[in-house]
């Protein structure tokens, strides 16, 4: 029996597991119902009398050292599986898909980029707005046809409250707060009640700007806005001007850029005139400067404003306005690669 009982010691005491279920194998080996343990137990009863402390302390010690051992691998064993579970491998590059700017934001970054580098700084103001901004300080007569222009979505007569239909509103309200030299645009949300199509939607962004100081001539407009154009659409943009009418602008014009689909050669996006139109601009109306008390003798101003999403349509050949407001990730993850 001490012969046995020797074996099976240095057994456990060489033995190591792999994993939980080797250690379990050899709990019940030892242990179990059947183990070598009990049976050791069960042979005791035969064991001489003079012989019977020492069998005792050995089978004790045998116990004793399997259920240590199970402890100790135990431990071991939960600590490893443990270390797998929160080990993290800092160094490993960032599996999380990454996200994407909308695409009217780039195009709006891009502006307010383009634009800072000459020194615009850039404004906002409030989307509700009263008659005064949106229009009369902006030269639109009392029920002048010109306010039919641009559909309004009224809200309240009395004070007369509306949903912006631009940003020149934003302009109004920095002439009303500073003195020239003034240089800045306003991007913003803006609110027509025209049905929804591919070409229009009754919510849009626009970036305006307004340029006001001494001198100011159109052929400081014409000049910024051809740099503009060809910082946004290439250097080899072509500009051209036609004449038109805003009731805050005179003279008026209507801004067309080469088409940065065909080239100039003619394609469906500029219905094969080579050109297409982007912003409307002209010379800040006289009236506009005195309803914002500027010195209207000593002061001259430009004014442009444009669409941001006819912009980025044409930038990105986007075919359909309404897929700037459906937000389906198909379309907008196209646009993950750019700022
Ligand atoms: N406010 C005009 C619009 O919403 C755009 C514009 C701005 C035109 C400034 C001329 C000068 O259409």
């Amino acid at each position: 029996m001490r012969e046995k009982i020797n074996a099976l010691l240095k057994e456990v005491e060489a033995f190591s597991a792999e994993n939980l279920e080797e250690l379990e194998n050899f709990r019940i080996k030892f242990l179990g119902k059947k183990g070598e343990i009990p049976a050791l137990f069960a042979d005791f009863k035969s064991v001489p009398p003079e012989q019977r402390r020492e069998m005792g302390q050995l089978i004790n010690t045998l116990k004793q050292t399997v259920q240590n051992k199970i402890v100790a691998l135990k431990e071991k064993l939960d600590t490893q599986t443990g270390d797998q579970e929160t080990q993290l491998d800092l160094t490993l590059p960032a599996s999380a898909p990454l996200g994407s700017r909308h695409p009217l934001s780039i195009v709006r970054n891009e502006i307010i980029d383009i634009f800072s580098r000459i020194g615009f700084t850039v404004s906002e103001g409030p989307e509700i707005e009263d008659d005064f901004h949106n229009f009369t300080a902006l030269n639109f007569p009392e029920e002048h046809p010109a306010r039919d222009m641009q559909d309004t979505f009224f809200i309240e007569k009395d004070p007369d409250l509306a949903l912006r239909t631009h940003t020149s509103s934003v302009q109004v309200r920095v002439m009303e707060k500073s003195q020239p030299p003034i240089r800045t645009i306003s991007p913003g949300r803006v609110f027509r009640n025209e049905a929804i199509s591919a070409r229009a939607h009754c919510i849009f962004h626009q970036v305006e700007g307004l340029y006001v100081d001494e001198n100011v001539s159109f052929t400081d407009l014409k000049q910024t806005l051809f740099y503009f154009a060809r910082e946004l659409f290439g250097e080899h943009t072509k500009i051209r001007f036609r004449p038109s009418y805003f009731p805050f602008t005179e003279p008026s014009a209507e801004m067309d850029v080469s088409c940065n689909i065909c080239g100039g050669k003619g394609c469906n996006i500029c219905k094969y005139t080579g050109w297409v139109e982007i912003l409307g601009c002209g010379m800040v109306d006289p009236n506009v400067l005195e309803a914002c008390h500027i010195d209207n003798k000593k002061y001259t101003g430009f004014a442009f404003g444009m669409g941001i999403e006819r912009i980025t349509m044409l930038k990105y050949q986007v075919n359909d306005l309404r897929l700037f407001f459906e937000n389906d990730l198909r379309f907008l993850e196209q646009f993950t690669a750019a700022r």
